[in-house]
C-alpha cells in the first residue's frame, strides 16, 4: 500500500467560521496541512455498498483514511473480518435495522434515515475536527442528498459518487432541466419514436428509467434525485465522481456542461464482504464443466419476479439445453418450491439462494450472464468478458440494457410480450443468439473481450480511472 500522504488545505473549523449547527466545534487556529480523511457515506442496499467499499480501498491504496458511515443491518450483514488499514466503520440505525423490504414505506425510511444519519454525520464530523483528525471530505452516494447539506453546514467539502452510467445520471439532469415533457411518459408507452437528448444517443422511451412511467410506484424517487441536482448546483463548481471509465461513456461523461463528471470506475464489489457462509458447492460444480458453457442467471439483491415469469425463464433455461447456474434468493423464492419443472432443472443446472457473483462471473466456465442489468452486474460481467442476456427490470437498468445491446454491443435485450413476460421461447432465442455460433453471437463475444481489456486498463495503475481519482485526492 502507498503511503503518500496528500496535503490537504484546511479552511474549516475555524474561530472564523462559527456557523455550525450543535454540536459546536471547539475553536482552533487554522491546520494548514492534514492526511487526506474522507468521512463515505451509503445507502444500505448492495448495490450501493459495494461499489462504495471498492471506493473506500481505493481511497485507501492511494495513502487516505476513510471513516465509513453505514447502517446496522448493512453492517450485520457483513462478514466480520477486521477491515483493511486506514477503514474504519461507524454504524448507526435508519430504524430499520433488520433491513428494508420492498414493501416498507420509502418516503418513512428516508425520513428516518436523513435524521439519525444527519445526527451521525455530525457528530462524526465535530468530534473529528474537535480530536485533530478533521475530515477533508464527505463522499456521499446516491438517494442521499442531505448528506451535502450536513457537509456544507459544517464547512467540509462534499461530493457525490454516482453509482450508476453517466448516462442516467444526464437524462435525470434534462428532466429536471427543460426536457421534462420530452422524458414524461404519461402512457407507459415501451415502443414511441425516438427521444433525443443533447449529447447523448438516440432513445425510445422504453430505454430510460422506469421512474419516468406513469405507472412508477416509487413515487419518492424523483423527488430525491432532485433534490441531489439542487445540491450540486448549489456548489460552483458541481464534481461528480462516477462508477464508469471513460472509454465507456465518453459523451455521456461531457454532455452536461455545468458539470464535472469525473470517471473512478468500475469498482467493484470486494465480493468476499457479504453473503455470510455460503457454500461453495457451486465453484466445485462449476469446475466440471467445460469452458464458456454455463449460463449464469441473476437478479441481483432487489428484485422479485412473478412466479408465471420464473417458470419462464426454467422453460427457456431447458430449452437451451445448456448448463446454468441460477441465482434465486431467499425473499424471491417464496413459491420456488413450487416450480413446475424442478428436477429436470436440477439436472441440467444448479440453483443457489446466493453466490459470490465476481468469483462466479470470471469462472472460466461462464459462458453467458442472464441479467436485470443493475449497474454492479454489468459492470462485474464487462470486466470479466462474459457476454449477457440482458434483462432489466426497473430503474436505470433498462437504461444499462440500451447500453449493453446497443452501445458496447456486447449483448442482446430480450423481448417482453404485451403482459410483461418474457417467454420461455424468447429467452431460449436470446441466449442461443449470444452463445451460438451465428455472426451476431461471434461479435458479441469478442466485443465483451475488447471491453474486458479496456475496462482493466482503466482502472490499473496508471490507467483513466486511476489517473482520476489520484487527482480527485490530490
Ligand atoms: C441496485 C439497483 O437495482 C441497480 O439498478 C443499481 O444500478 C444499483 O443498485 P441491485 O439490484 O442489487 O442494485 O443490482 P446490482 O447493481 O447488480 O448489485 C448487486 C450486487 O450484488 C452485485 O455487486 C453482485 O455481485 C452482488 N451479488 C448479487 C452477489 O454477490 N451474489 C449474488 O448472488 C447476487
Amino acid at each position: 500500500m502507498s503511503t503518500k500522504l496528500f496535503p490537504f488545505k484546511l479552511m474549516l473549523f475555524t474561530s472564523h467560521n462559527p456557523q455550525p449547527t450543535t454540536p459546536q466545534l471547539s475553536d482552533q487556529n487554522p491546520i494548514e496541512y492534514i492526511m487526506a480523511h474522507f468521512l463515505l457515506v451509503t445507502y444500505p442496499a448492495q448495490g450501493h455498498i459495494n461499489p462504495s467499499l471498492q471506493f473506500a480501498k481505493r481511497l485507501i491504496h492511494l495513502g487516505a483514511q476513510v471513516t465509513f458511515a453505514i447502517t446496522i443491518s448493512a453492517h450485520r450483514r457483513m462478514i466480520k473480518s477486521p477491515p483493511p488499514d486506514g477503514l474504519s466503520f461507524v454504524t448507526f440505525s435508519d430504524g430499520y435495522d433488520d433491513g428494508i423490504n420492498p414493501m416498507d414505506d420509502a418516503q418513512n425510511h428516508y425520513d428516518q434515515f436523513k435524521c439519525n444519519g444527519s445526527k451521525t454525520l455530525t457528530q462524526l464530523i465535530v468530534s473529528s475536527a474537535n480530536q485533530g483528525r478533521p475530515f477533508t471530505c464527505l463522499v456521499y452516494t446516491l438517494l442521499l442528498p442531505w448528506a451535502a447539506d450536513v457537509a456544507r453546514e459544517l464547512h467540509v467539502p462534499s461530493t457525490l459518487l454516482w453509482i450508476q452510467p453517466a448516462m442516467v445520471l444526464d437524462i435525470y439532469y434534462y428532466y429536471f432541466n427543460g426536457f421534462a415533457d420530452v422524458i414524461r411518459n404519461d402512457n407507459n408507452d415501451h415502443t414511441s419514436s425516438s427521444i433525443k437528448l443533447p449529447g447523448l444517443p438516440l432513445f425510445t422511451s422504453r430505454d430510460l428509467p422506469s421512474f419516468f412511467l406513469a405507472s412508477n410506484t416509487h413515487t419518492s424517487a424523483l423527488p430525491i434525485l432532485q433534490t441531489h441536482f439542487e445540491a450540486l448546483e448549489n456548489e460552483s463548481n458541481p464534481r461528480v465522481l462516477v462508477n464508469t471509465f471513460d472509454a465507456l461513456e465518453p459523451e455521456a461523461l461531457k454532455a452536461i456542461e455545468k458539470f464535472n463528471l469525473v470517471a473512478v470506475g468500475p469498482l467493484l464489489p470486494l465480493d468476499k464482504s457479504f453473503g455470510g457462509d455460503v457454500s461453495k458447492d457451486y465453484i466445485e460444480w462449476l469446475n466440471s464443466k467445460p469452458e464458456s458453457s454455463v449460463i449464469y442467471v441473476s437478479f441481483g439483491s432487489l428484485a422479485v419476479l412473478m412466479k408465471q415469469q420464473m417458470e419462464e425463464i426454467a422453460r427457456g433455461l431447458l430449452g437451451c439445453g445448456r448448463p446454468f447456474l441460477w441465482v434465486i434468493r431467499a425473499k424471491e423464492n417464496v413459491e420456488e418450491e413450487k416450480l413446475s419443472c424442478r428436477e429436470e432443472l436440477e439436472q441440467m443446472g444448479m440453483i443457489v439462494p446466493w453466490c459470490s457473483q465476481v468469483e462466479v462471473l470470471s469462472h472460466p466456465s461462464l459462458g453467458c450472464f442472464v441479467t436485470h442489468c443493475g449497474w454492479n452486474s454489468t459492470l462485474e460481467s464487462l470486466v470479466s468478458g462474459v457476454p449477457m442476456v440482458a434483462f432489466p427490470q426497473w430503474s436505470d437498468q433498462v437504461t444499462n440494457a440500451k447500453l449493453i445491446e446497443d452501445i458496447w454491443k456486447t449483448g442482446v435485450r430480450m423481448i417482453v410480450n404485451k403482459d410483461g413476460i418474457v417467454e420461455g421461447a424468447e429467452i431460449k432465442r436470446c441466449l442461443e443468439l449470444v452463445v451460438g455460433d451465428g455472426e451476431r453471437g461471434e461479435a458479441i463475444r469478442r466485443n465483451a473481450k475488447k471491453w474486458k481489456e479496456l475496462a482493466m486498463e482503466a482502472a490499473n495503475e496508471g490507467g483513466s480511472s486511476y489517473n482520476n481519482l489520484k487527482s480527485f485526492c490530490g
